[in-house]
């Protein structure tokens, strides 16, 4: 059973009363699909709404922390060594078009190191989260990466540029040499559950450019707690600063680094 810290505990019940929400607003989204006005302004205020509670919540619990938020930007409390970064909805399109695969990701940072994370789908209601050297849980079960060794075995996720993003060019060239090696590559809308599938060893890797620290945080650390790689995109040590990111296992990290910077 996962021996949880009192700071996990308090991120676990933030994430918990800020989807209760945000379910309820994901079932009146299923609603505006077929209205005139569509649900954009209404999923852009559920956002809104639910970053409130979460930073309600985390202040309460721990008052005087900072804060790294999507829909705030910085907010600076006295305490300038505890930070938590976060993402209200990650997976924002899905949550748009009524898609439940989405999630809220708190991670925490102390002294400039991640120390605990939590990515929550409120759908499935599963409840992901990792604390530094004491591994990585779904609900209560530890958590470890796929053991695969081979590309040809190995299924990866990955997030695909759209519309108003850089990069669409080089991209394609990435995909084509990840299809060419790998038995699949999916595109699931969620940078945090996709972090967080990697570290489940659902999916064998995963990489994505155009990333921003709250897309990541918490997903980084369940990956490395549950025995995981994590680097940037040229192999170095800034995933959470750098935009770009690589997650897999030890044996197919540098196999999948190699392929990406060749292509
Ligand atoms: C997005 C998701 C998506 C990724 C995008 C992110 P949002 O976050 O994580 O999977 O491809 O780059 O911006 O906008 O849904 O919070
Ligand atoms: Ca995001
Ligand atoms: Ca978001």
């Amino acid at each position: 059973m996962a021996l949880r810290s009192a700071t996990i505990n308090v991120m676990v019940k933030a994430a918990q009363k800020a989807a209760r929400g945000l379910v309820r607003d994901f079932g009146e989204v299923e609603q505006l699909q077929v209205s005139q006005k569509g649900p954009a302004d209404f999923v852009s205020s559920a956002d809104h709404r639910t970053e409130k509670i979460l930073i309600e919540e985390l202040s309460r619990a721990r008052p005087g922390y900072s804060f790294l938020v999507e829909e705030s930007g910085l907010i600076e409390g006295p305490d300038k060594t505890h930070r938590f970064i976060i993402d209200p909805l990650d997976g924002t399109t899905n949550f748009l078009h009524s898609i439940p695969h989405f999630a809220i990701s708190i991670g925490l940072e102390r002294e400039g190191q991640l120390v605990s994370g939590v990515v929550y789908n409120p759908v499935t209601d599963e409840m992901f989260t990792a604390e530094k050297g004491h591994g990585a849980y779904l609900n209560e079960k530890r958590l470890r990466v796929a053991a695969r060794k081979a590309l040809p075995e190995s299924l990866i996720a990955t997030g695909i540029p759209f519309l108003g993003k850089e990069g669409h060019e080089r991209y394609l060239k990435e995909l084509g040499a990840v299809m060419g090696a790998t038995s699949g590559v999916r595109r699931f809308g969620s940078a945090s559950l996709d972090l967080a599938y990697v570290a489940a060893g659902r999916f064998d890797g995963f990489w994505e450019r155009g990333l921003l620290p709250w897309d990541v945080a918490a997903g980084i650390l369940l990956v490395r707690e549950a025995g995981g790689f994590v680097s940037d995109l040229d192999g170095g040590s800034r995933a959470l600063e750098a935009g770009h990111i690589l997650a897999a296992n030890e044996n197919l990290h540098p196999l999948l680094l190699k392929l990406l910077k060749a292509a």
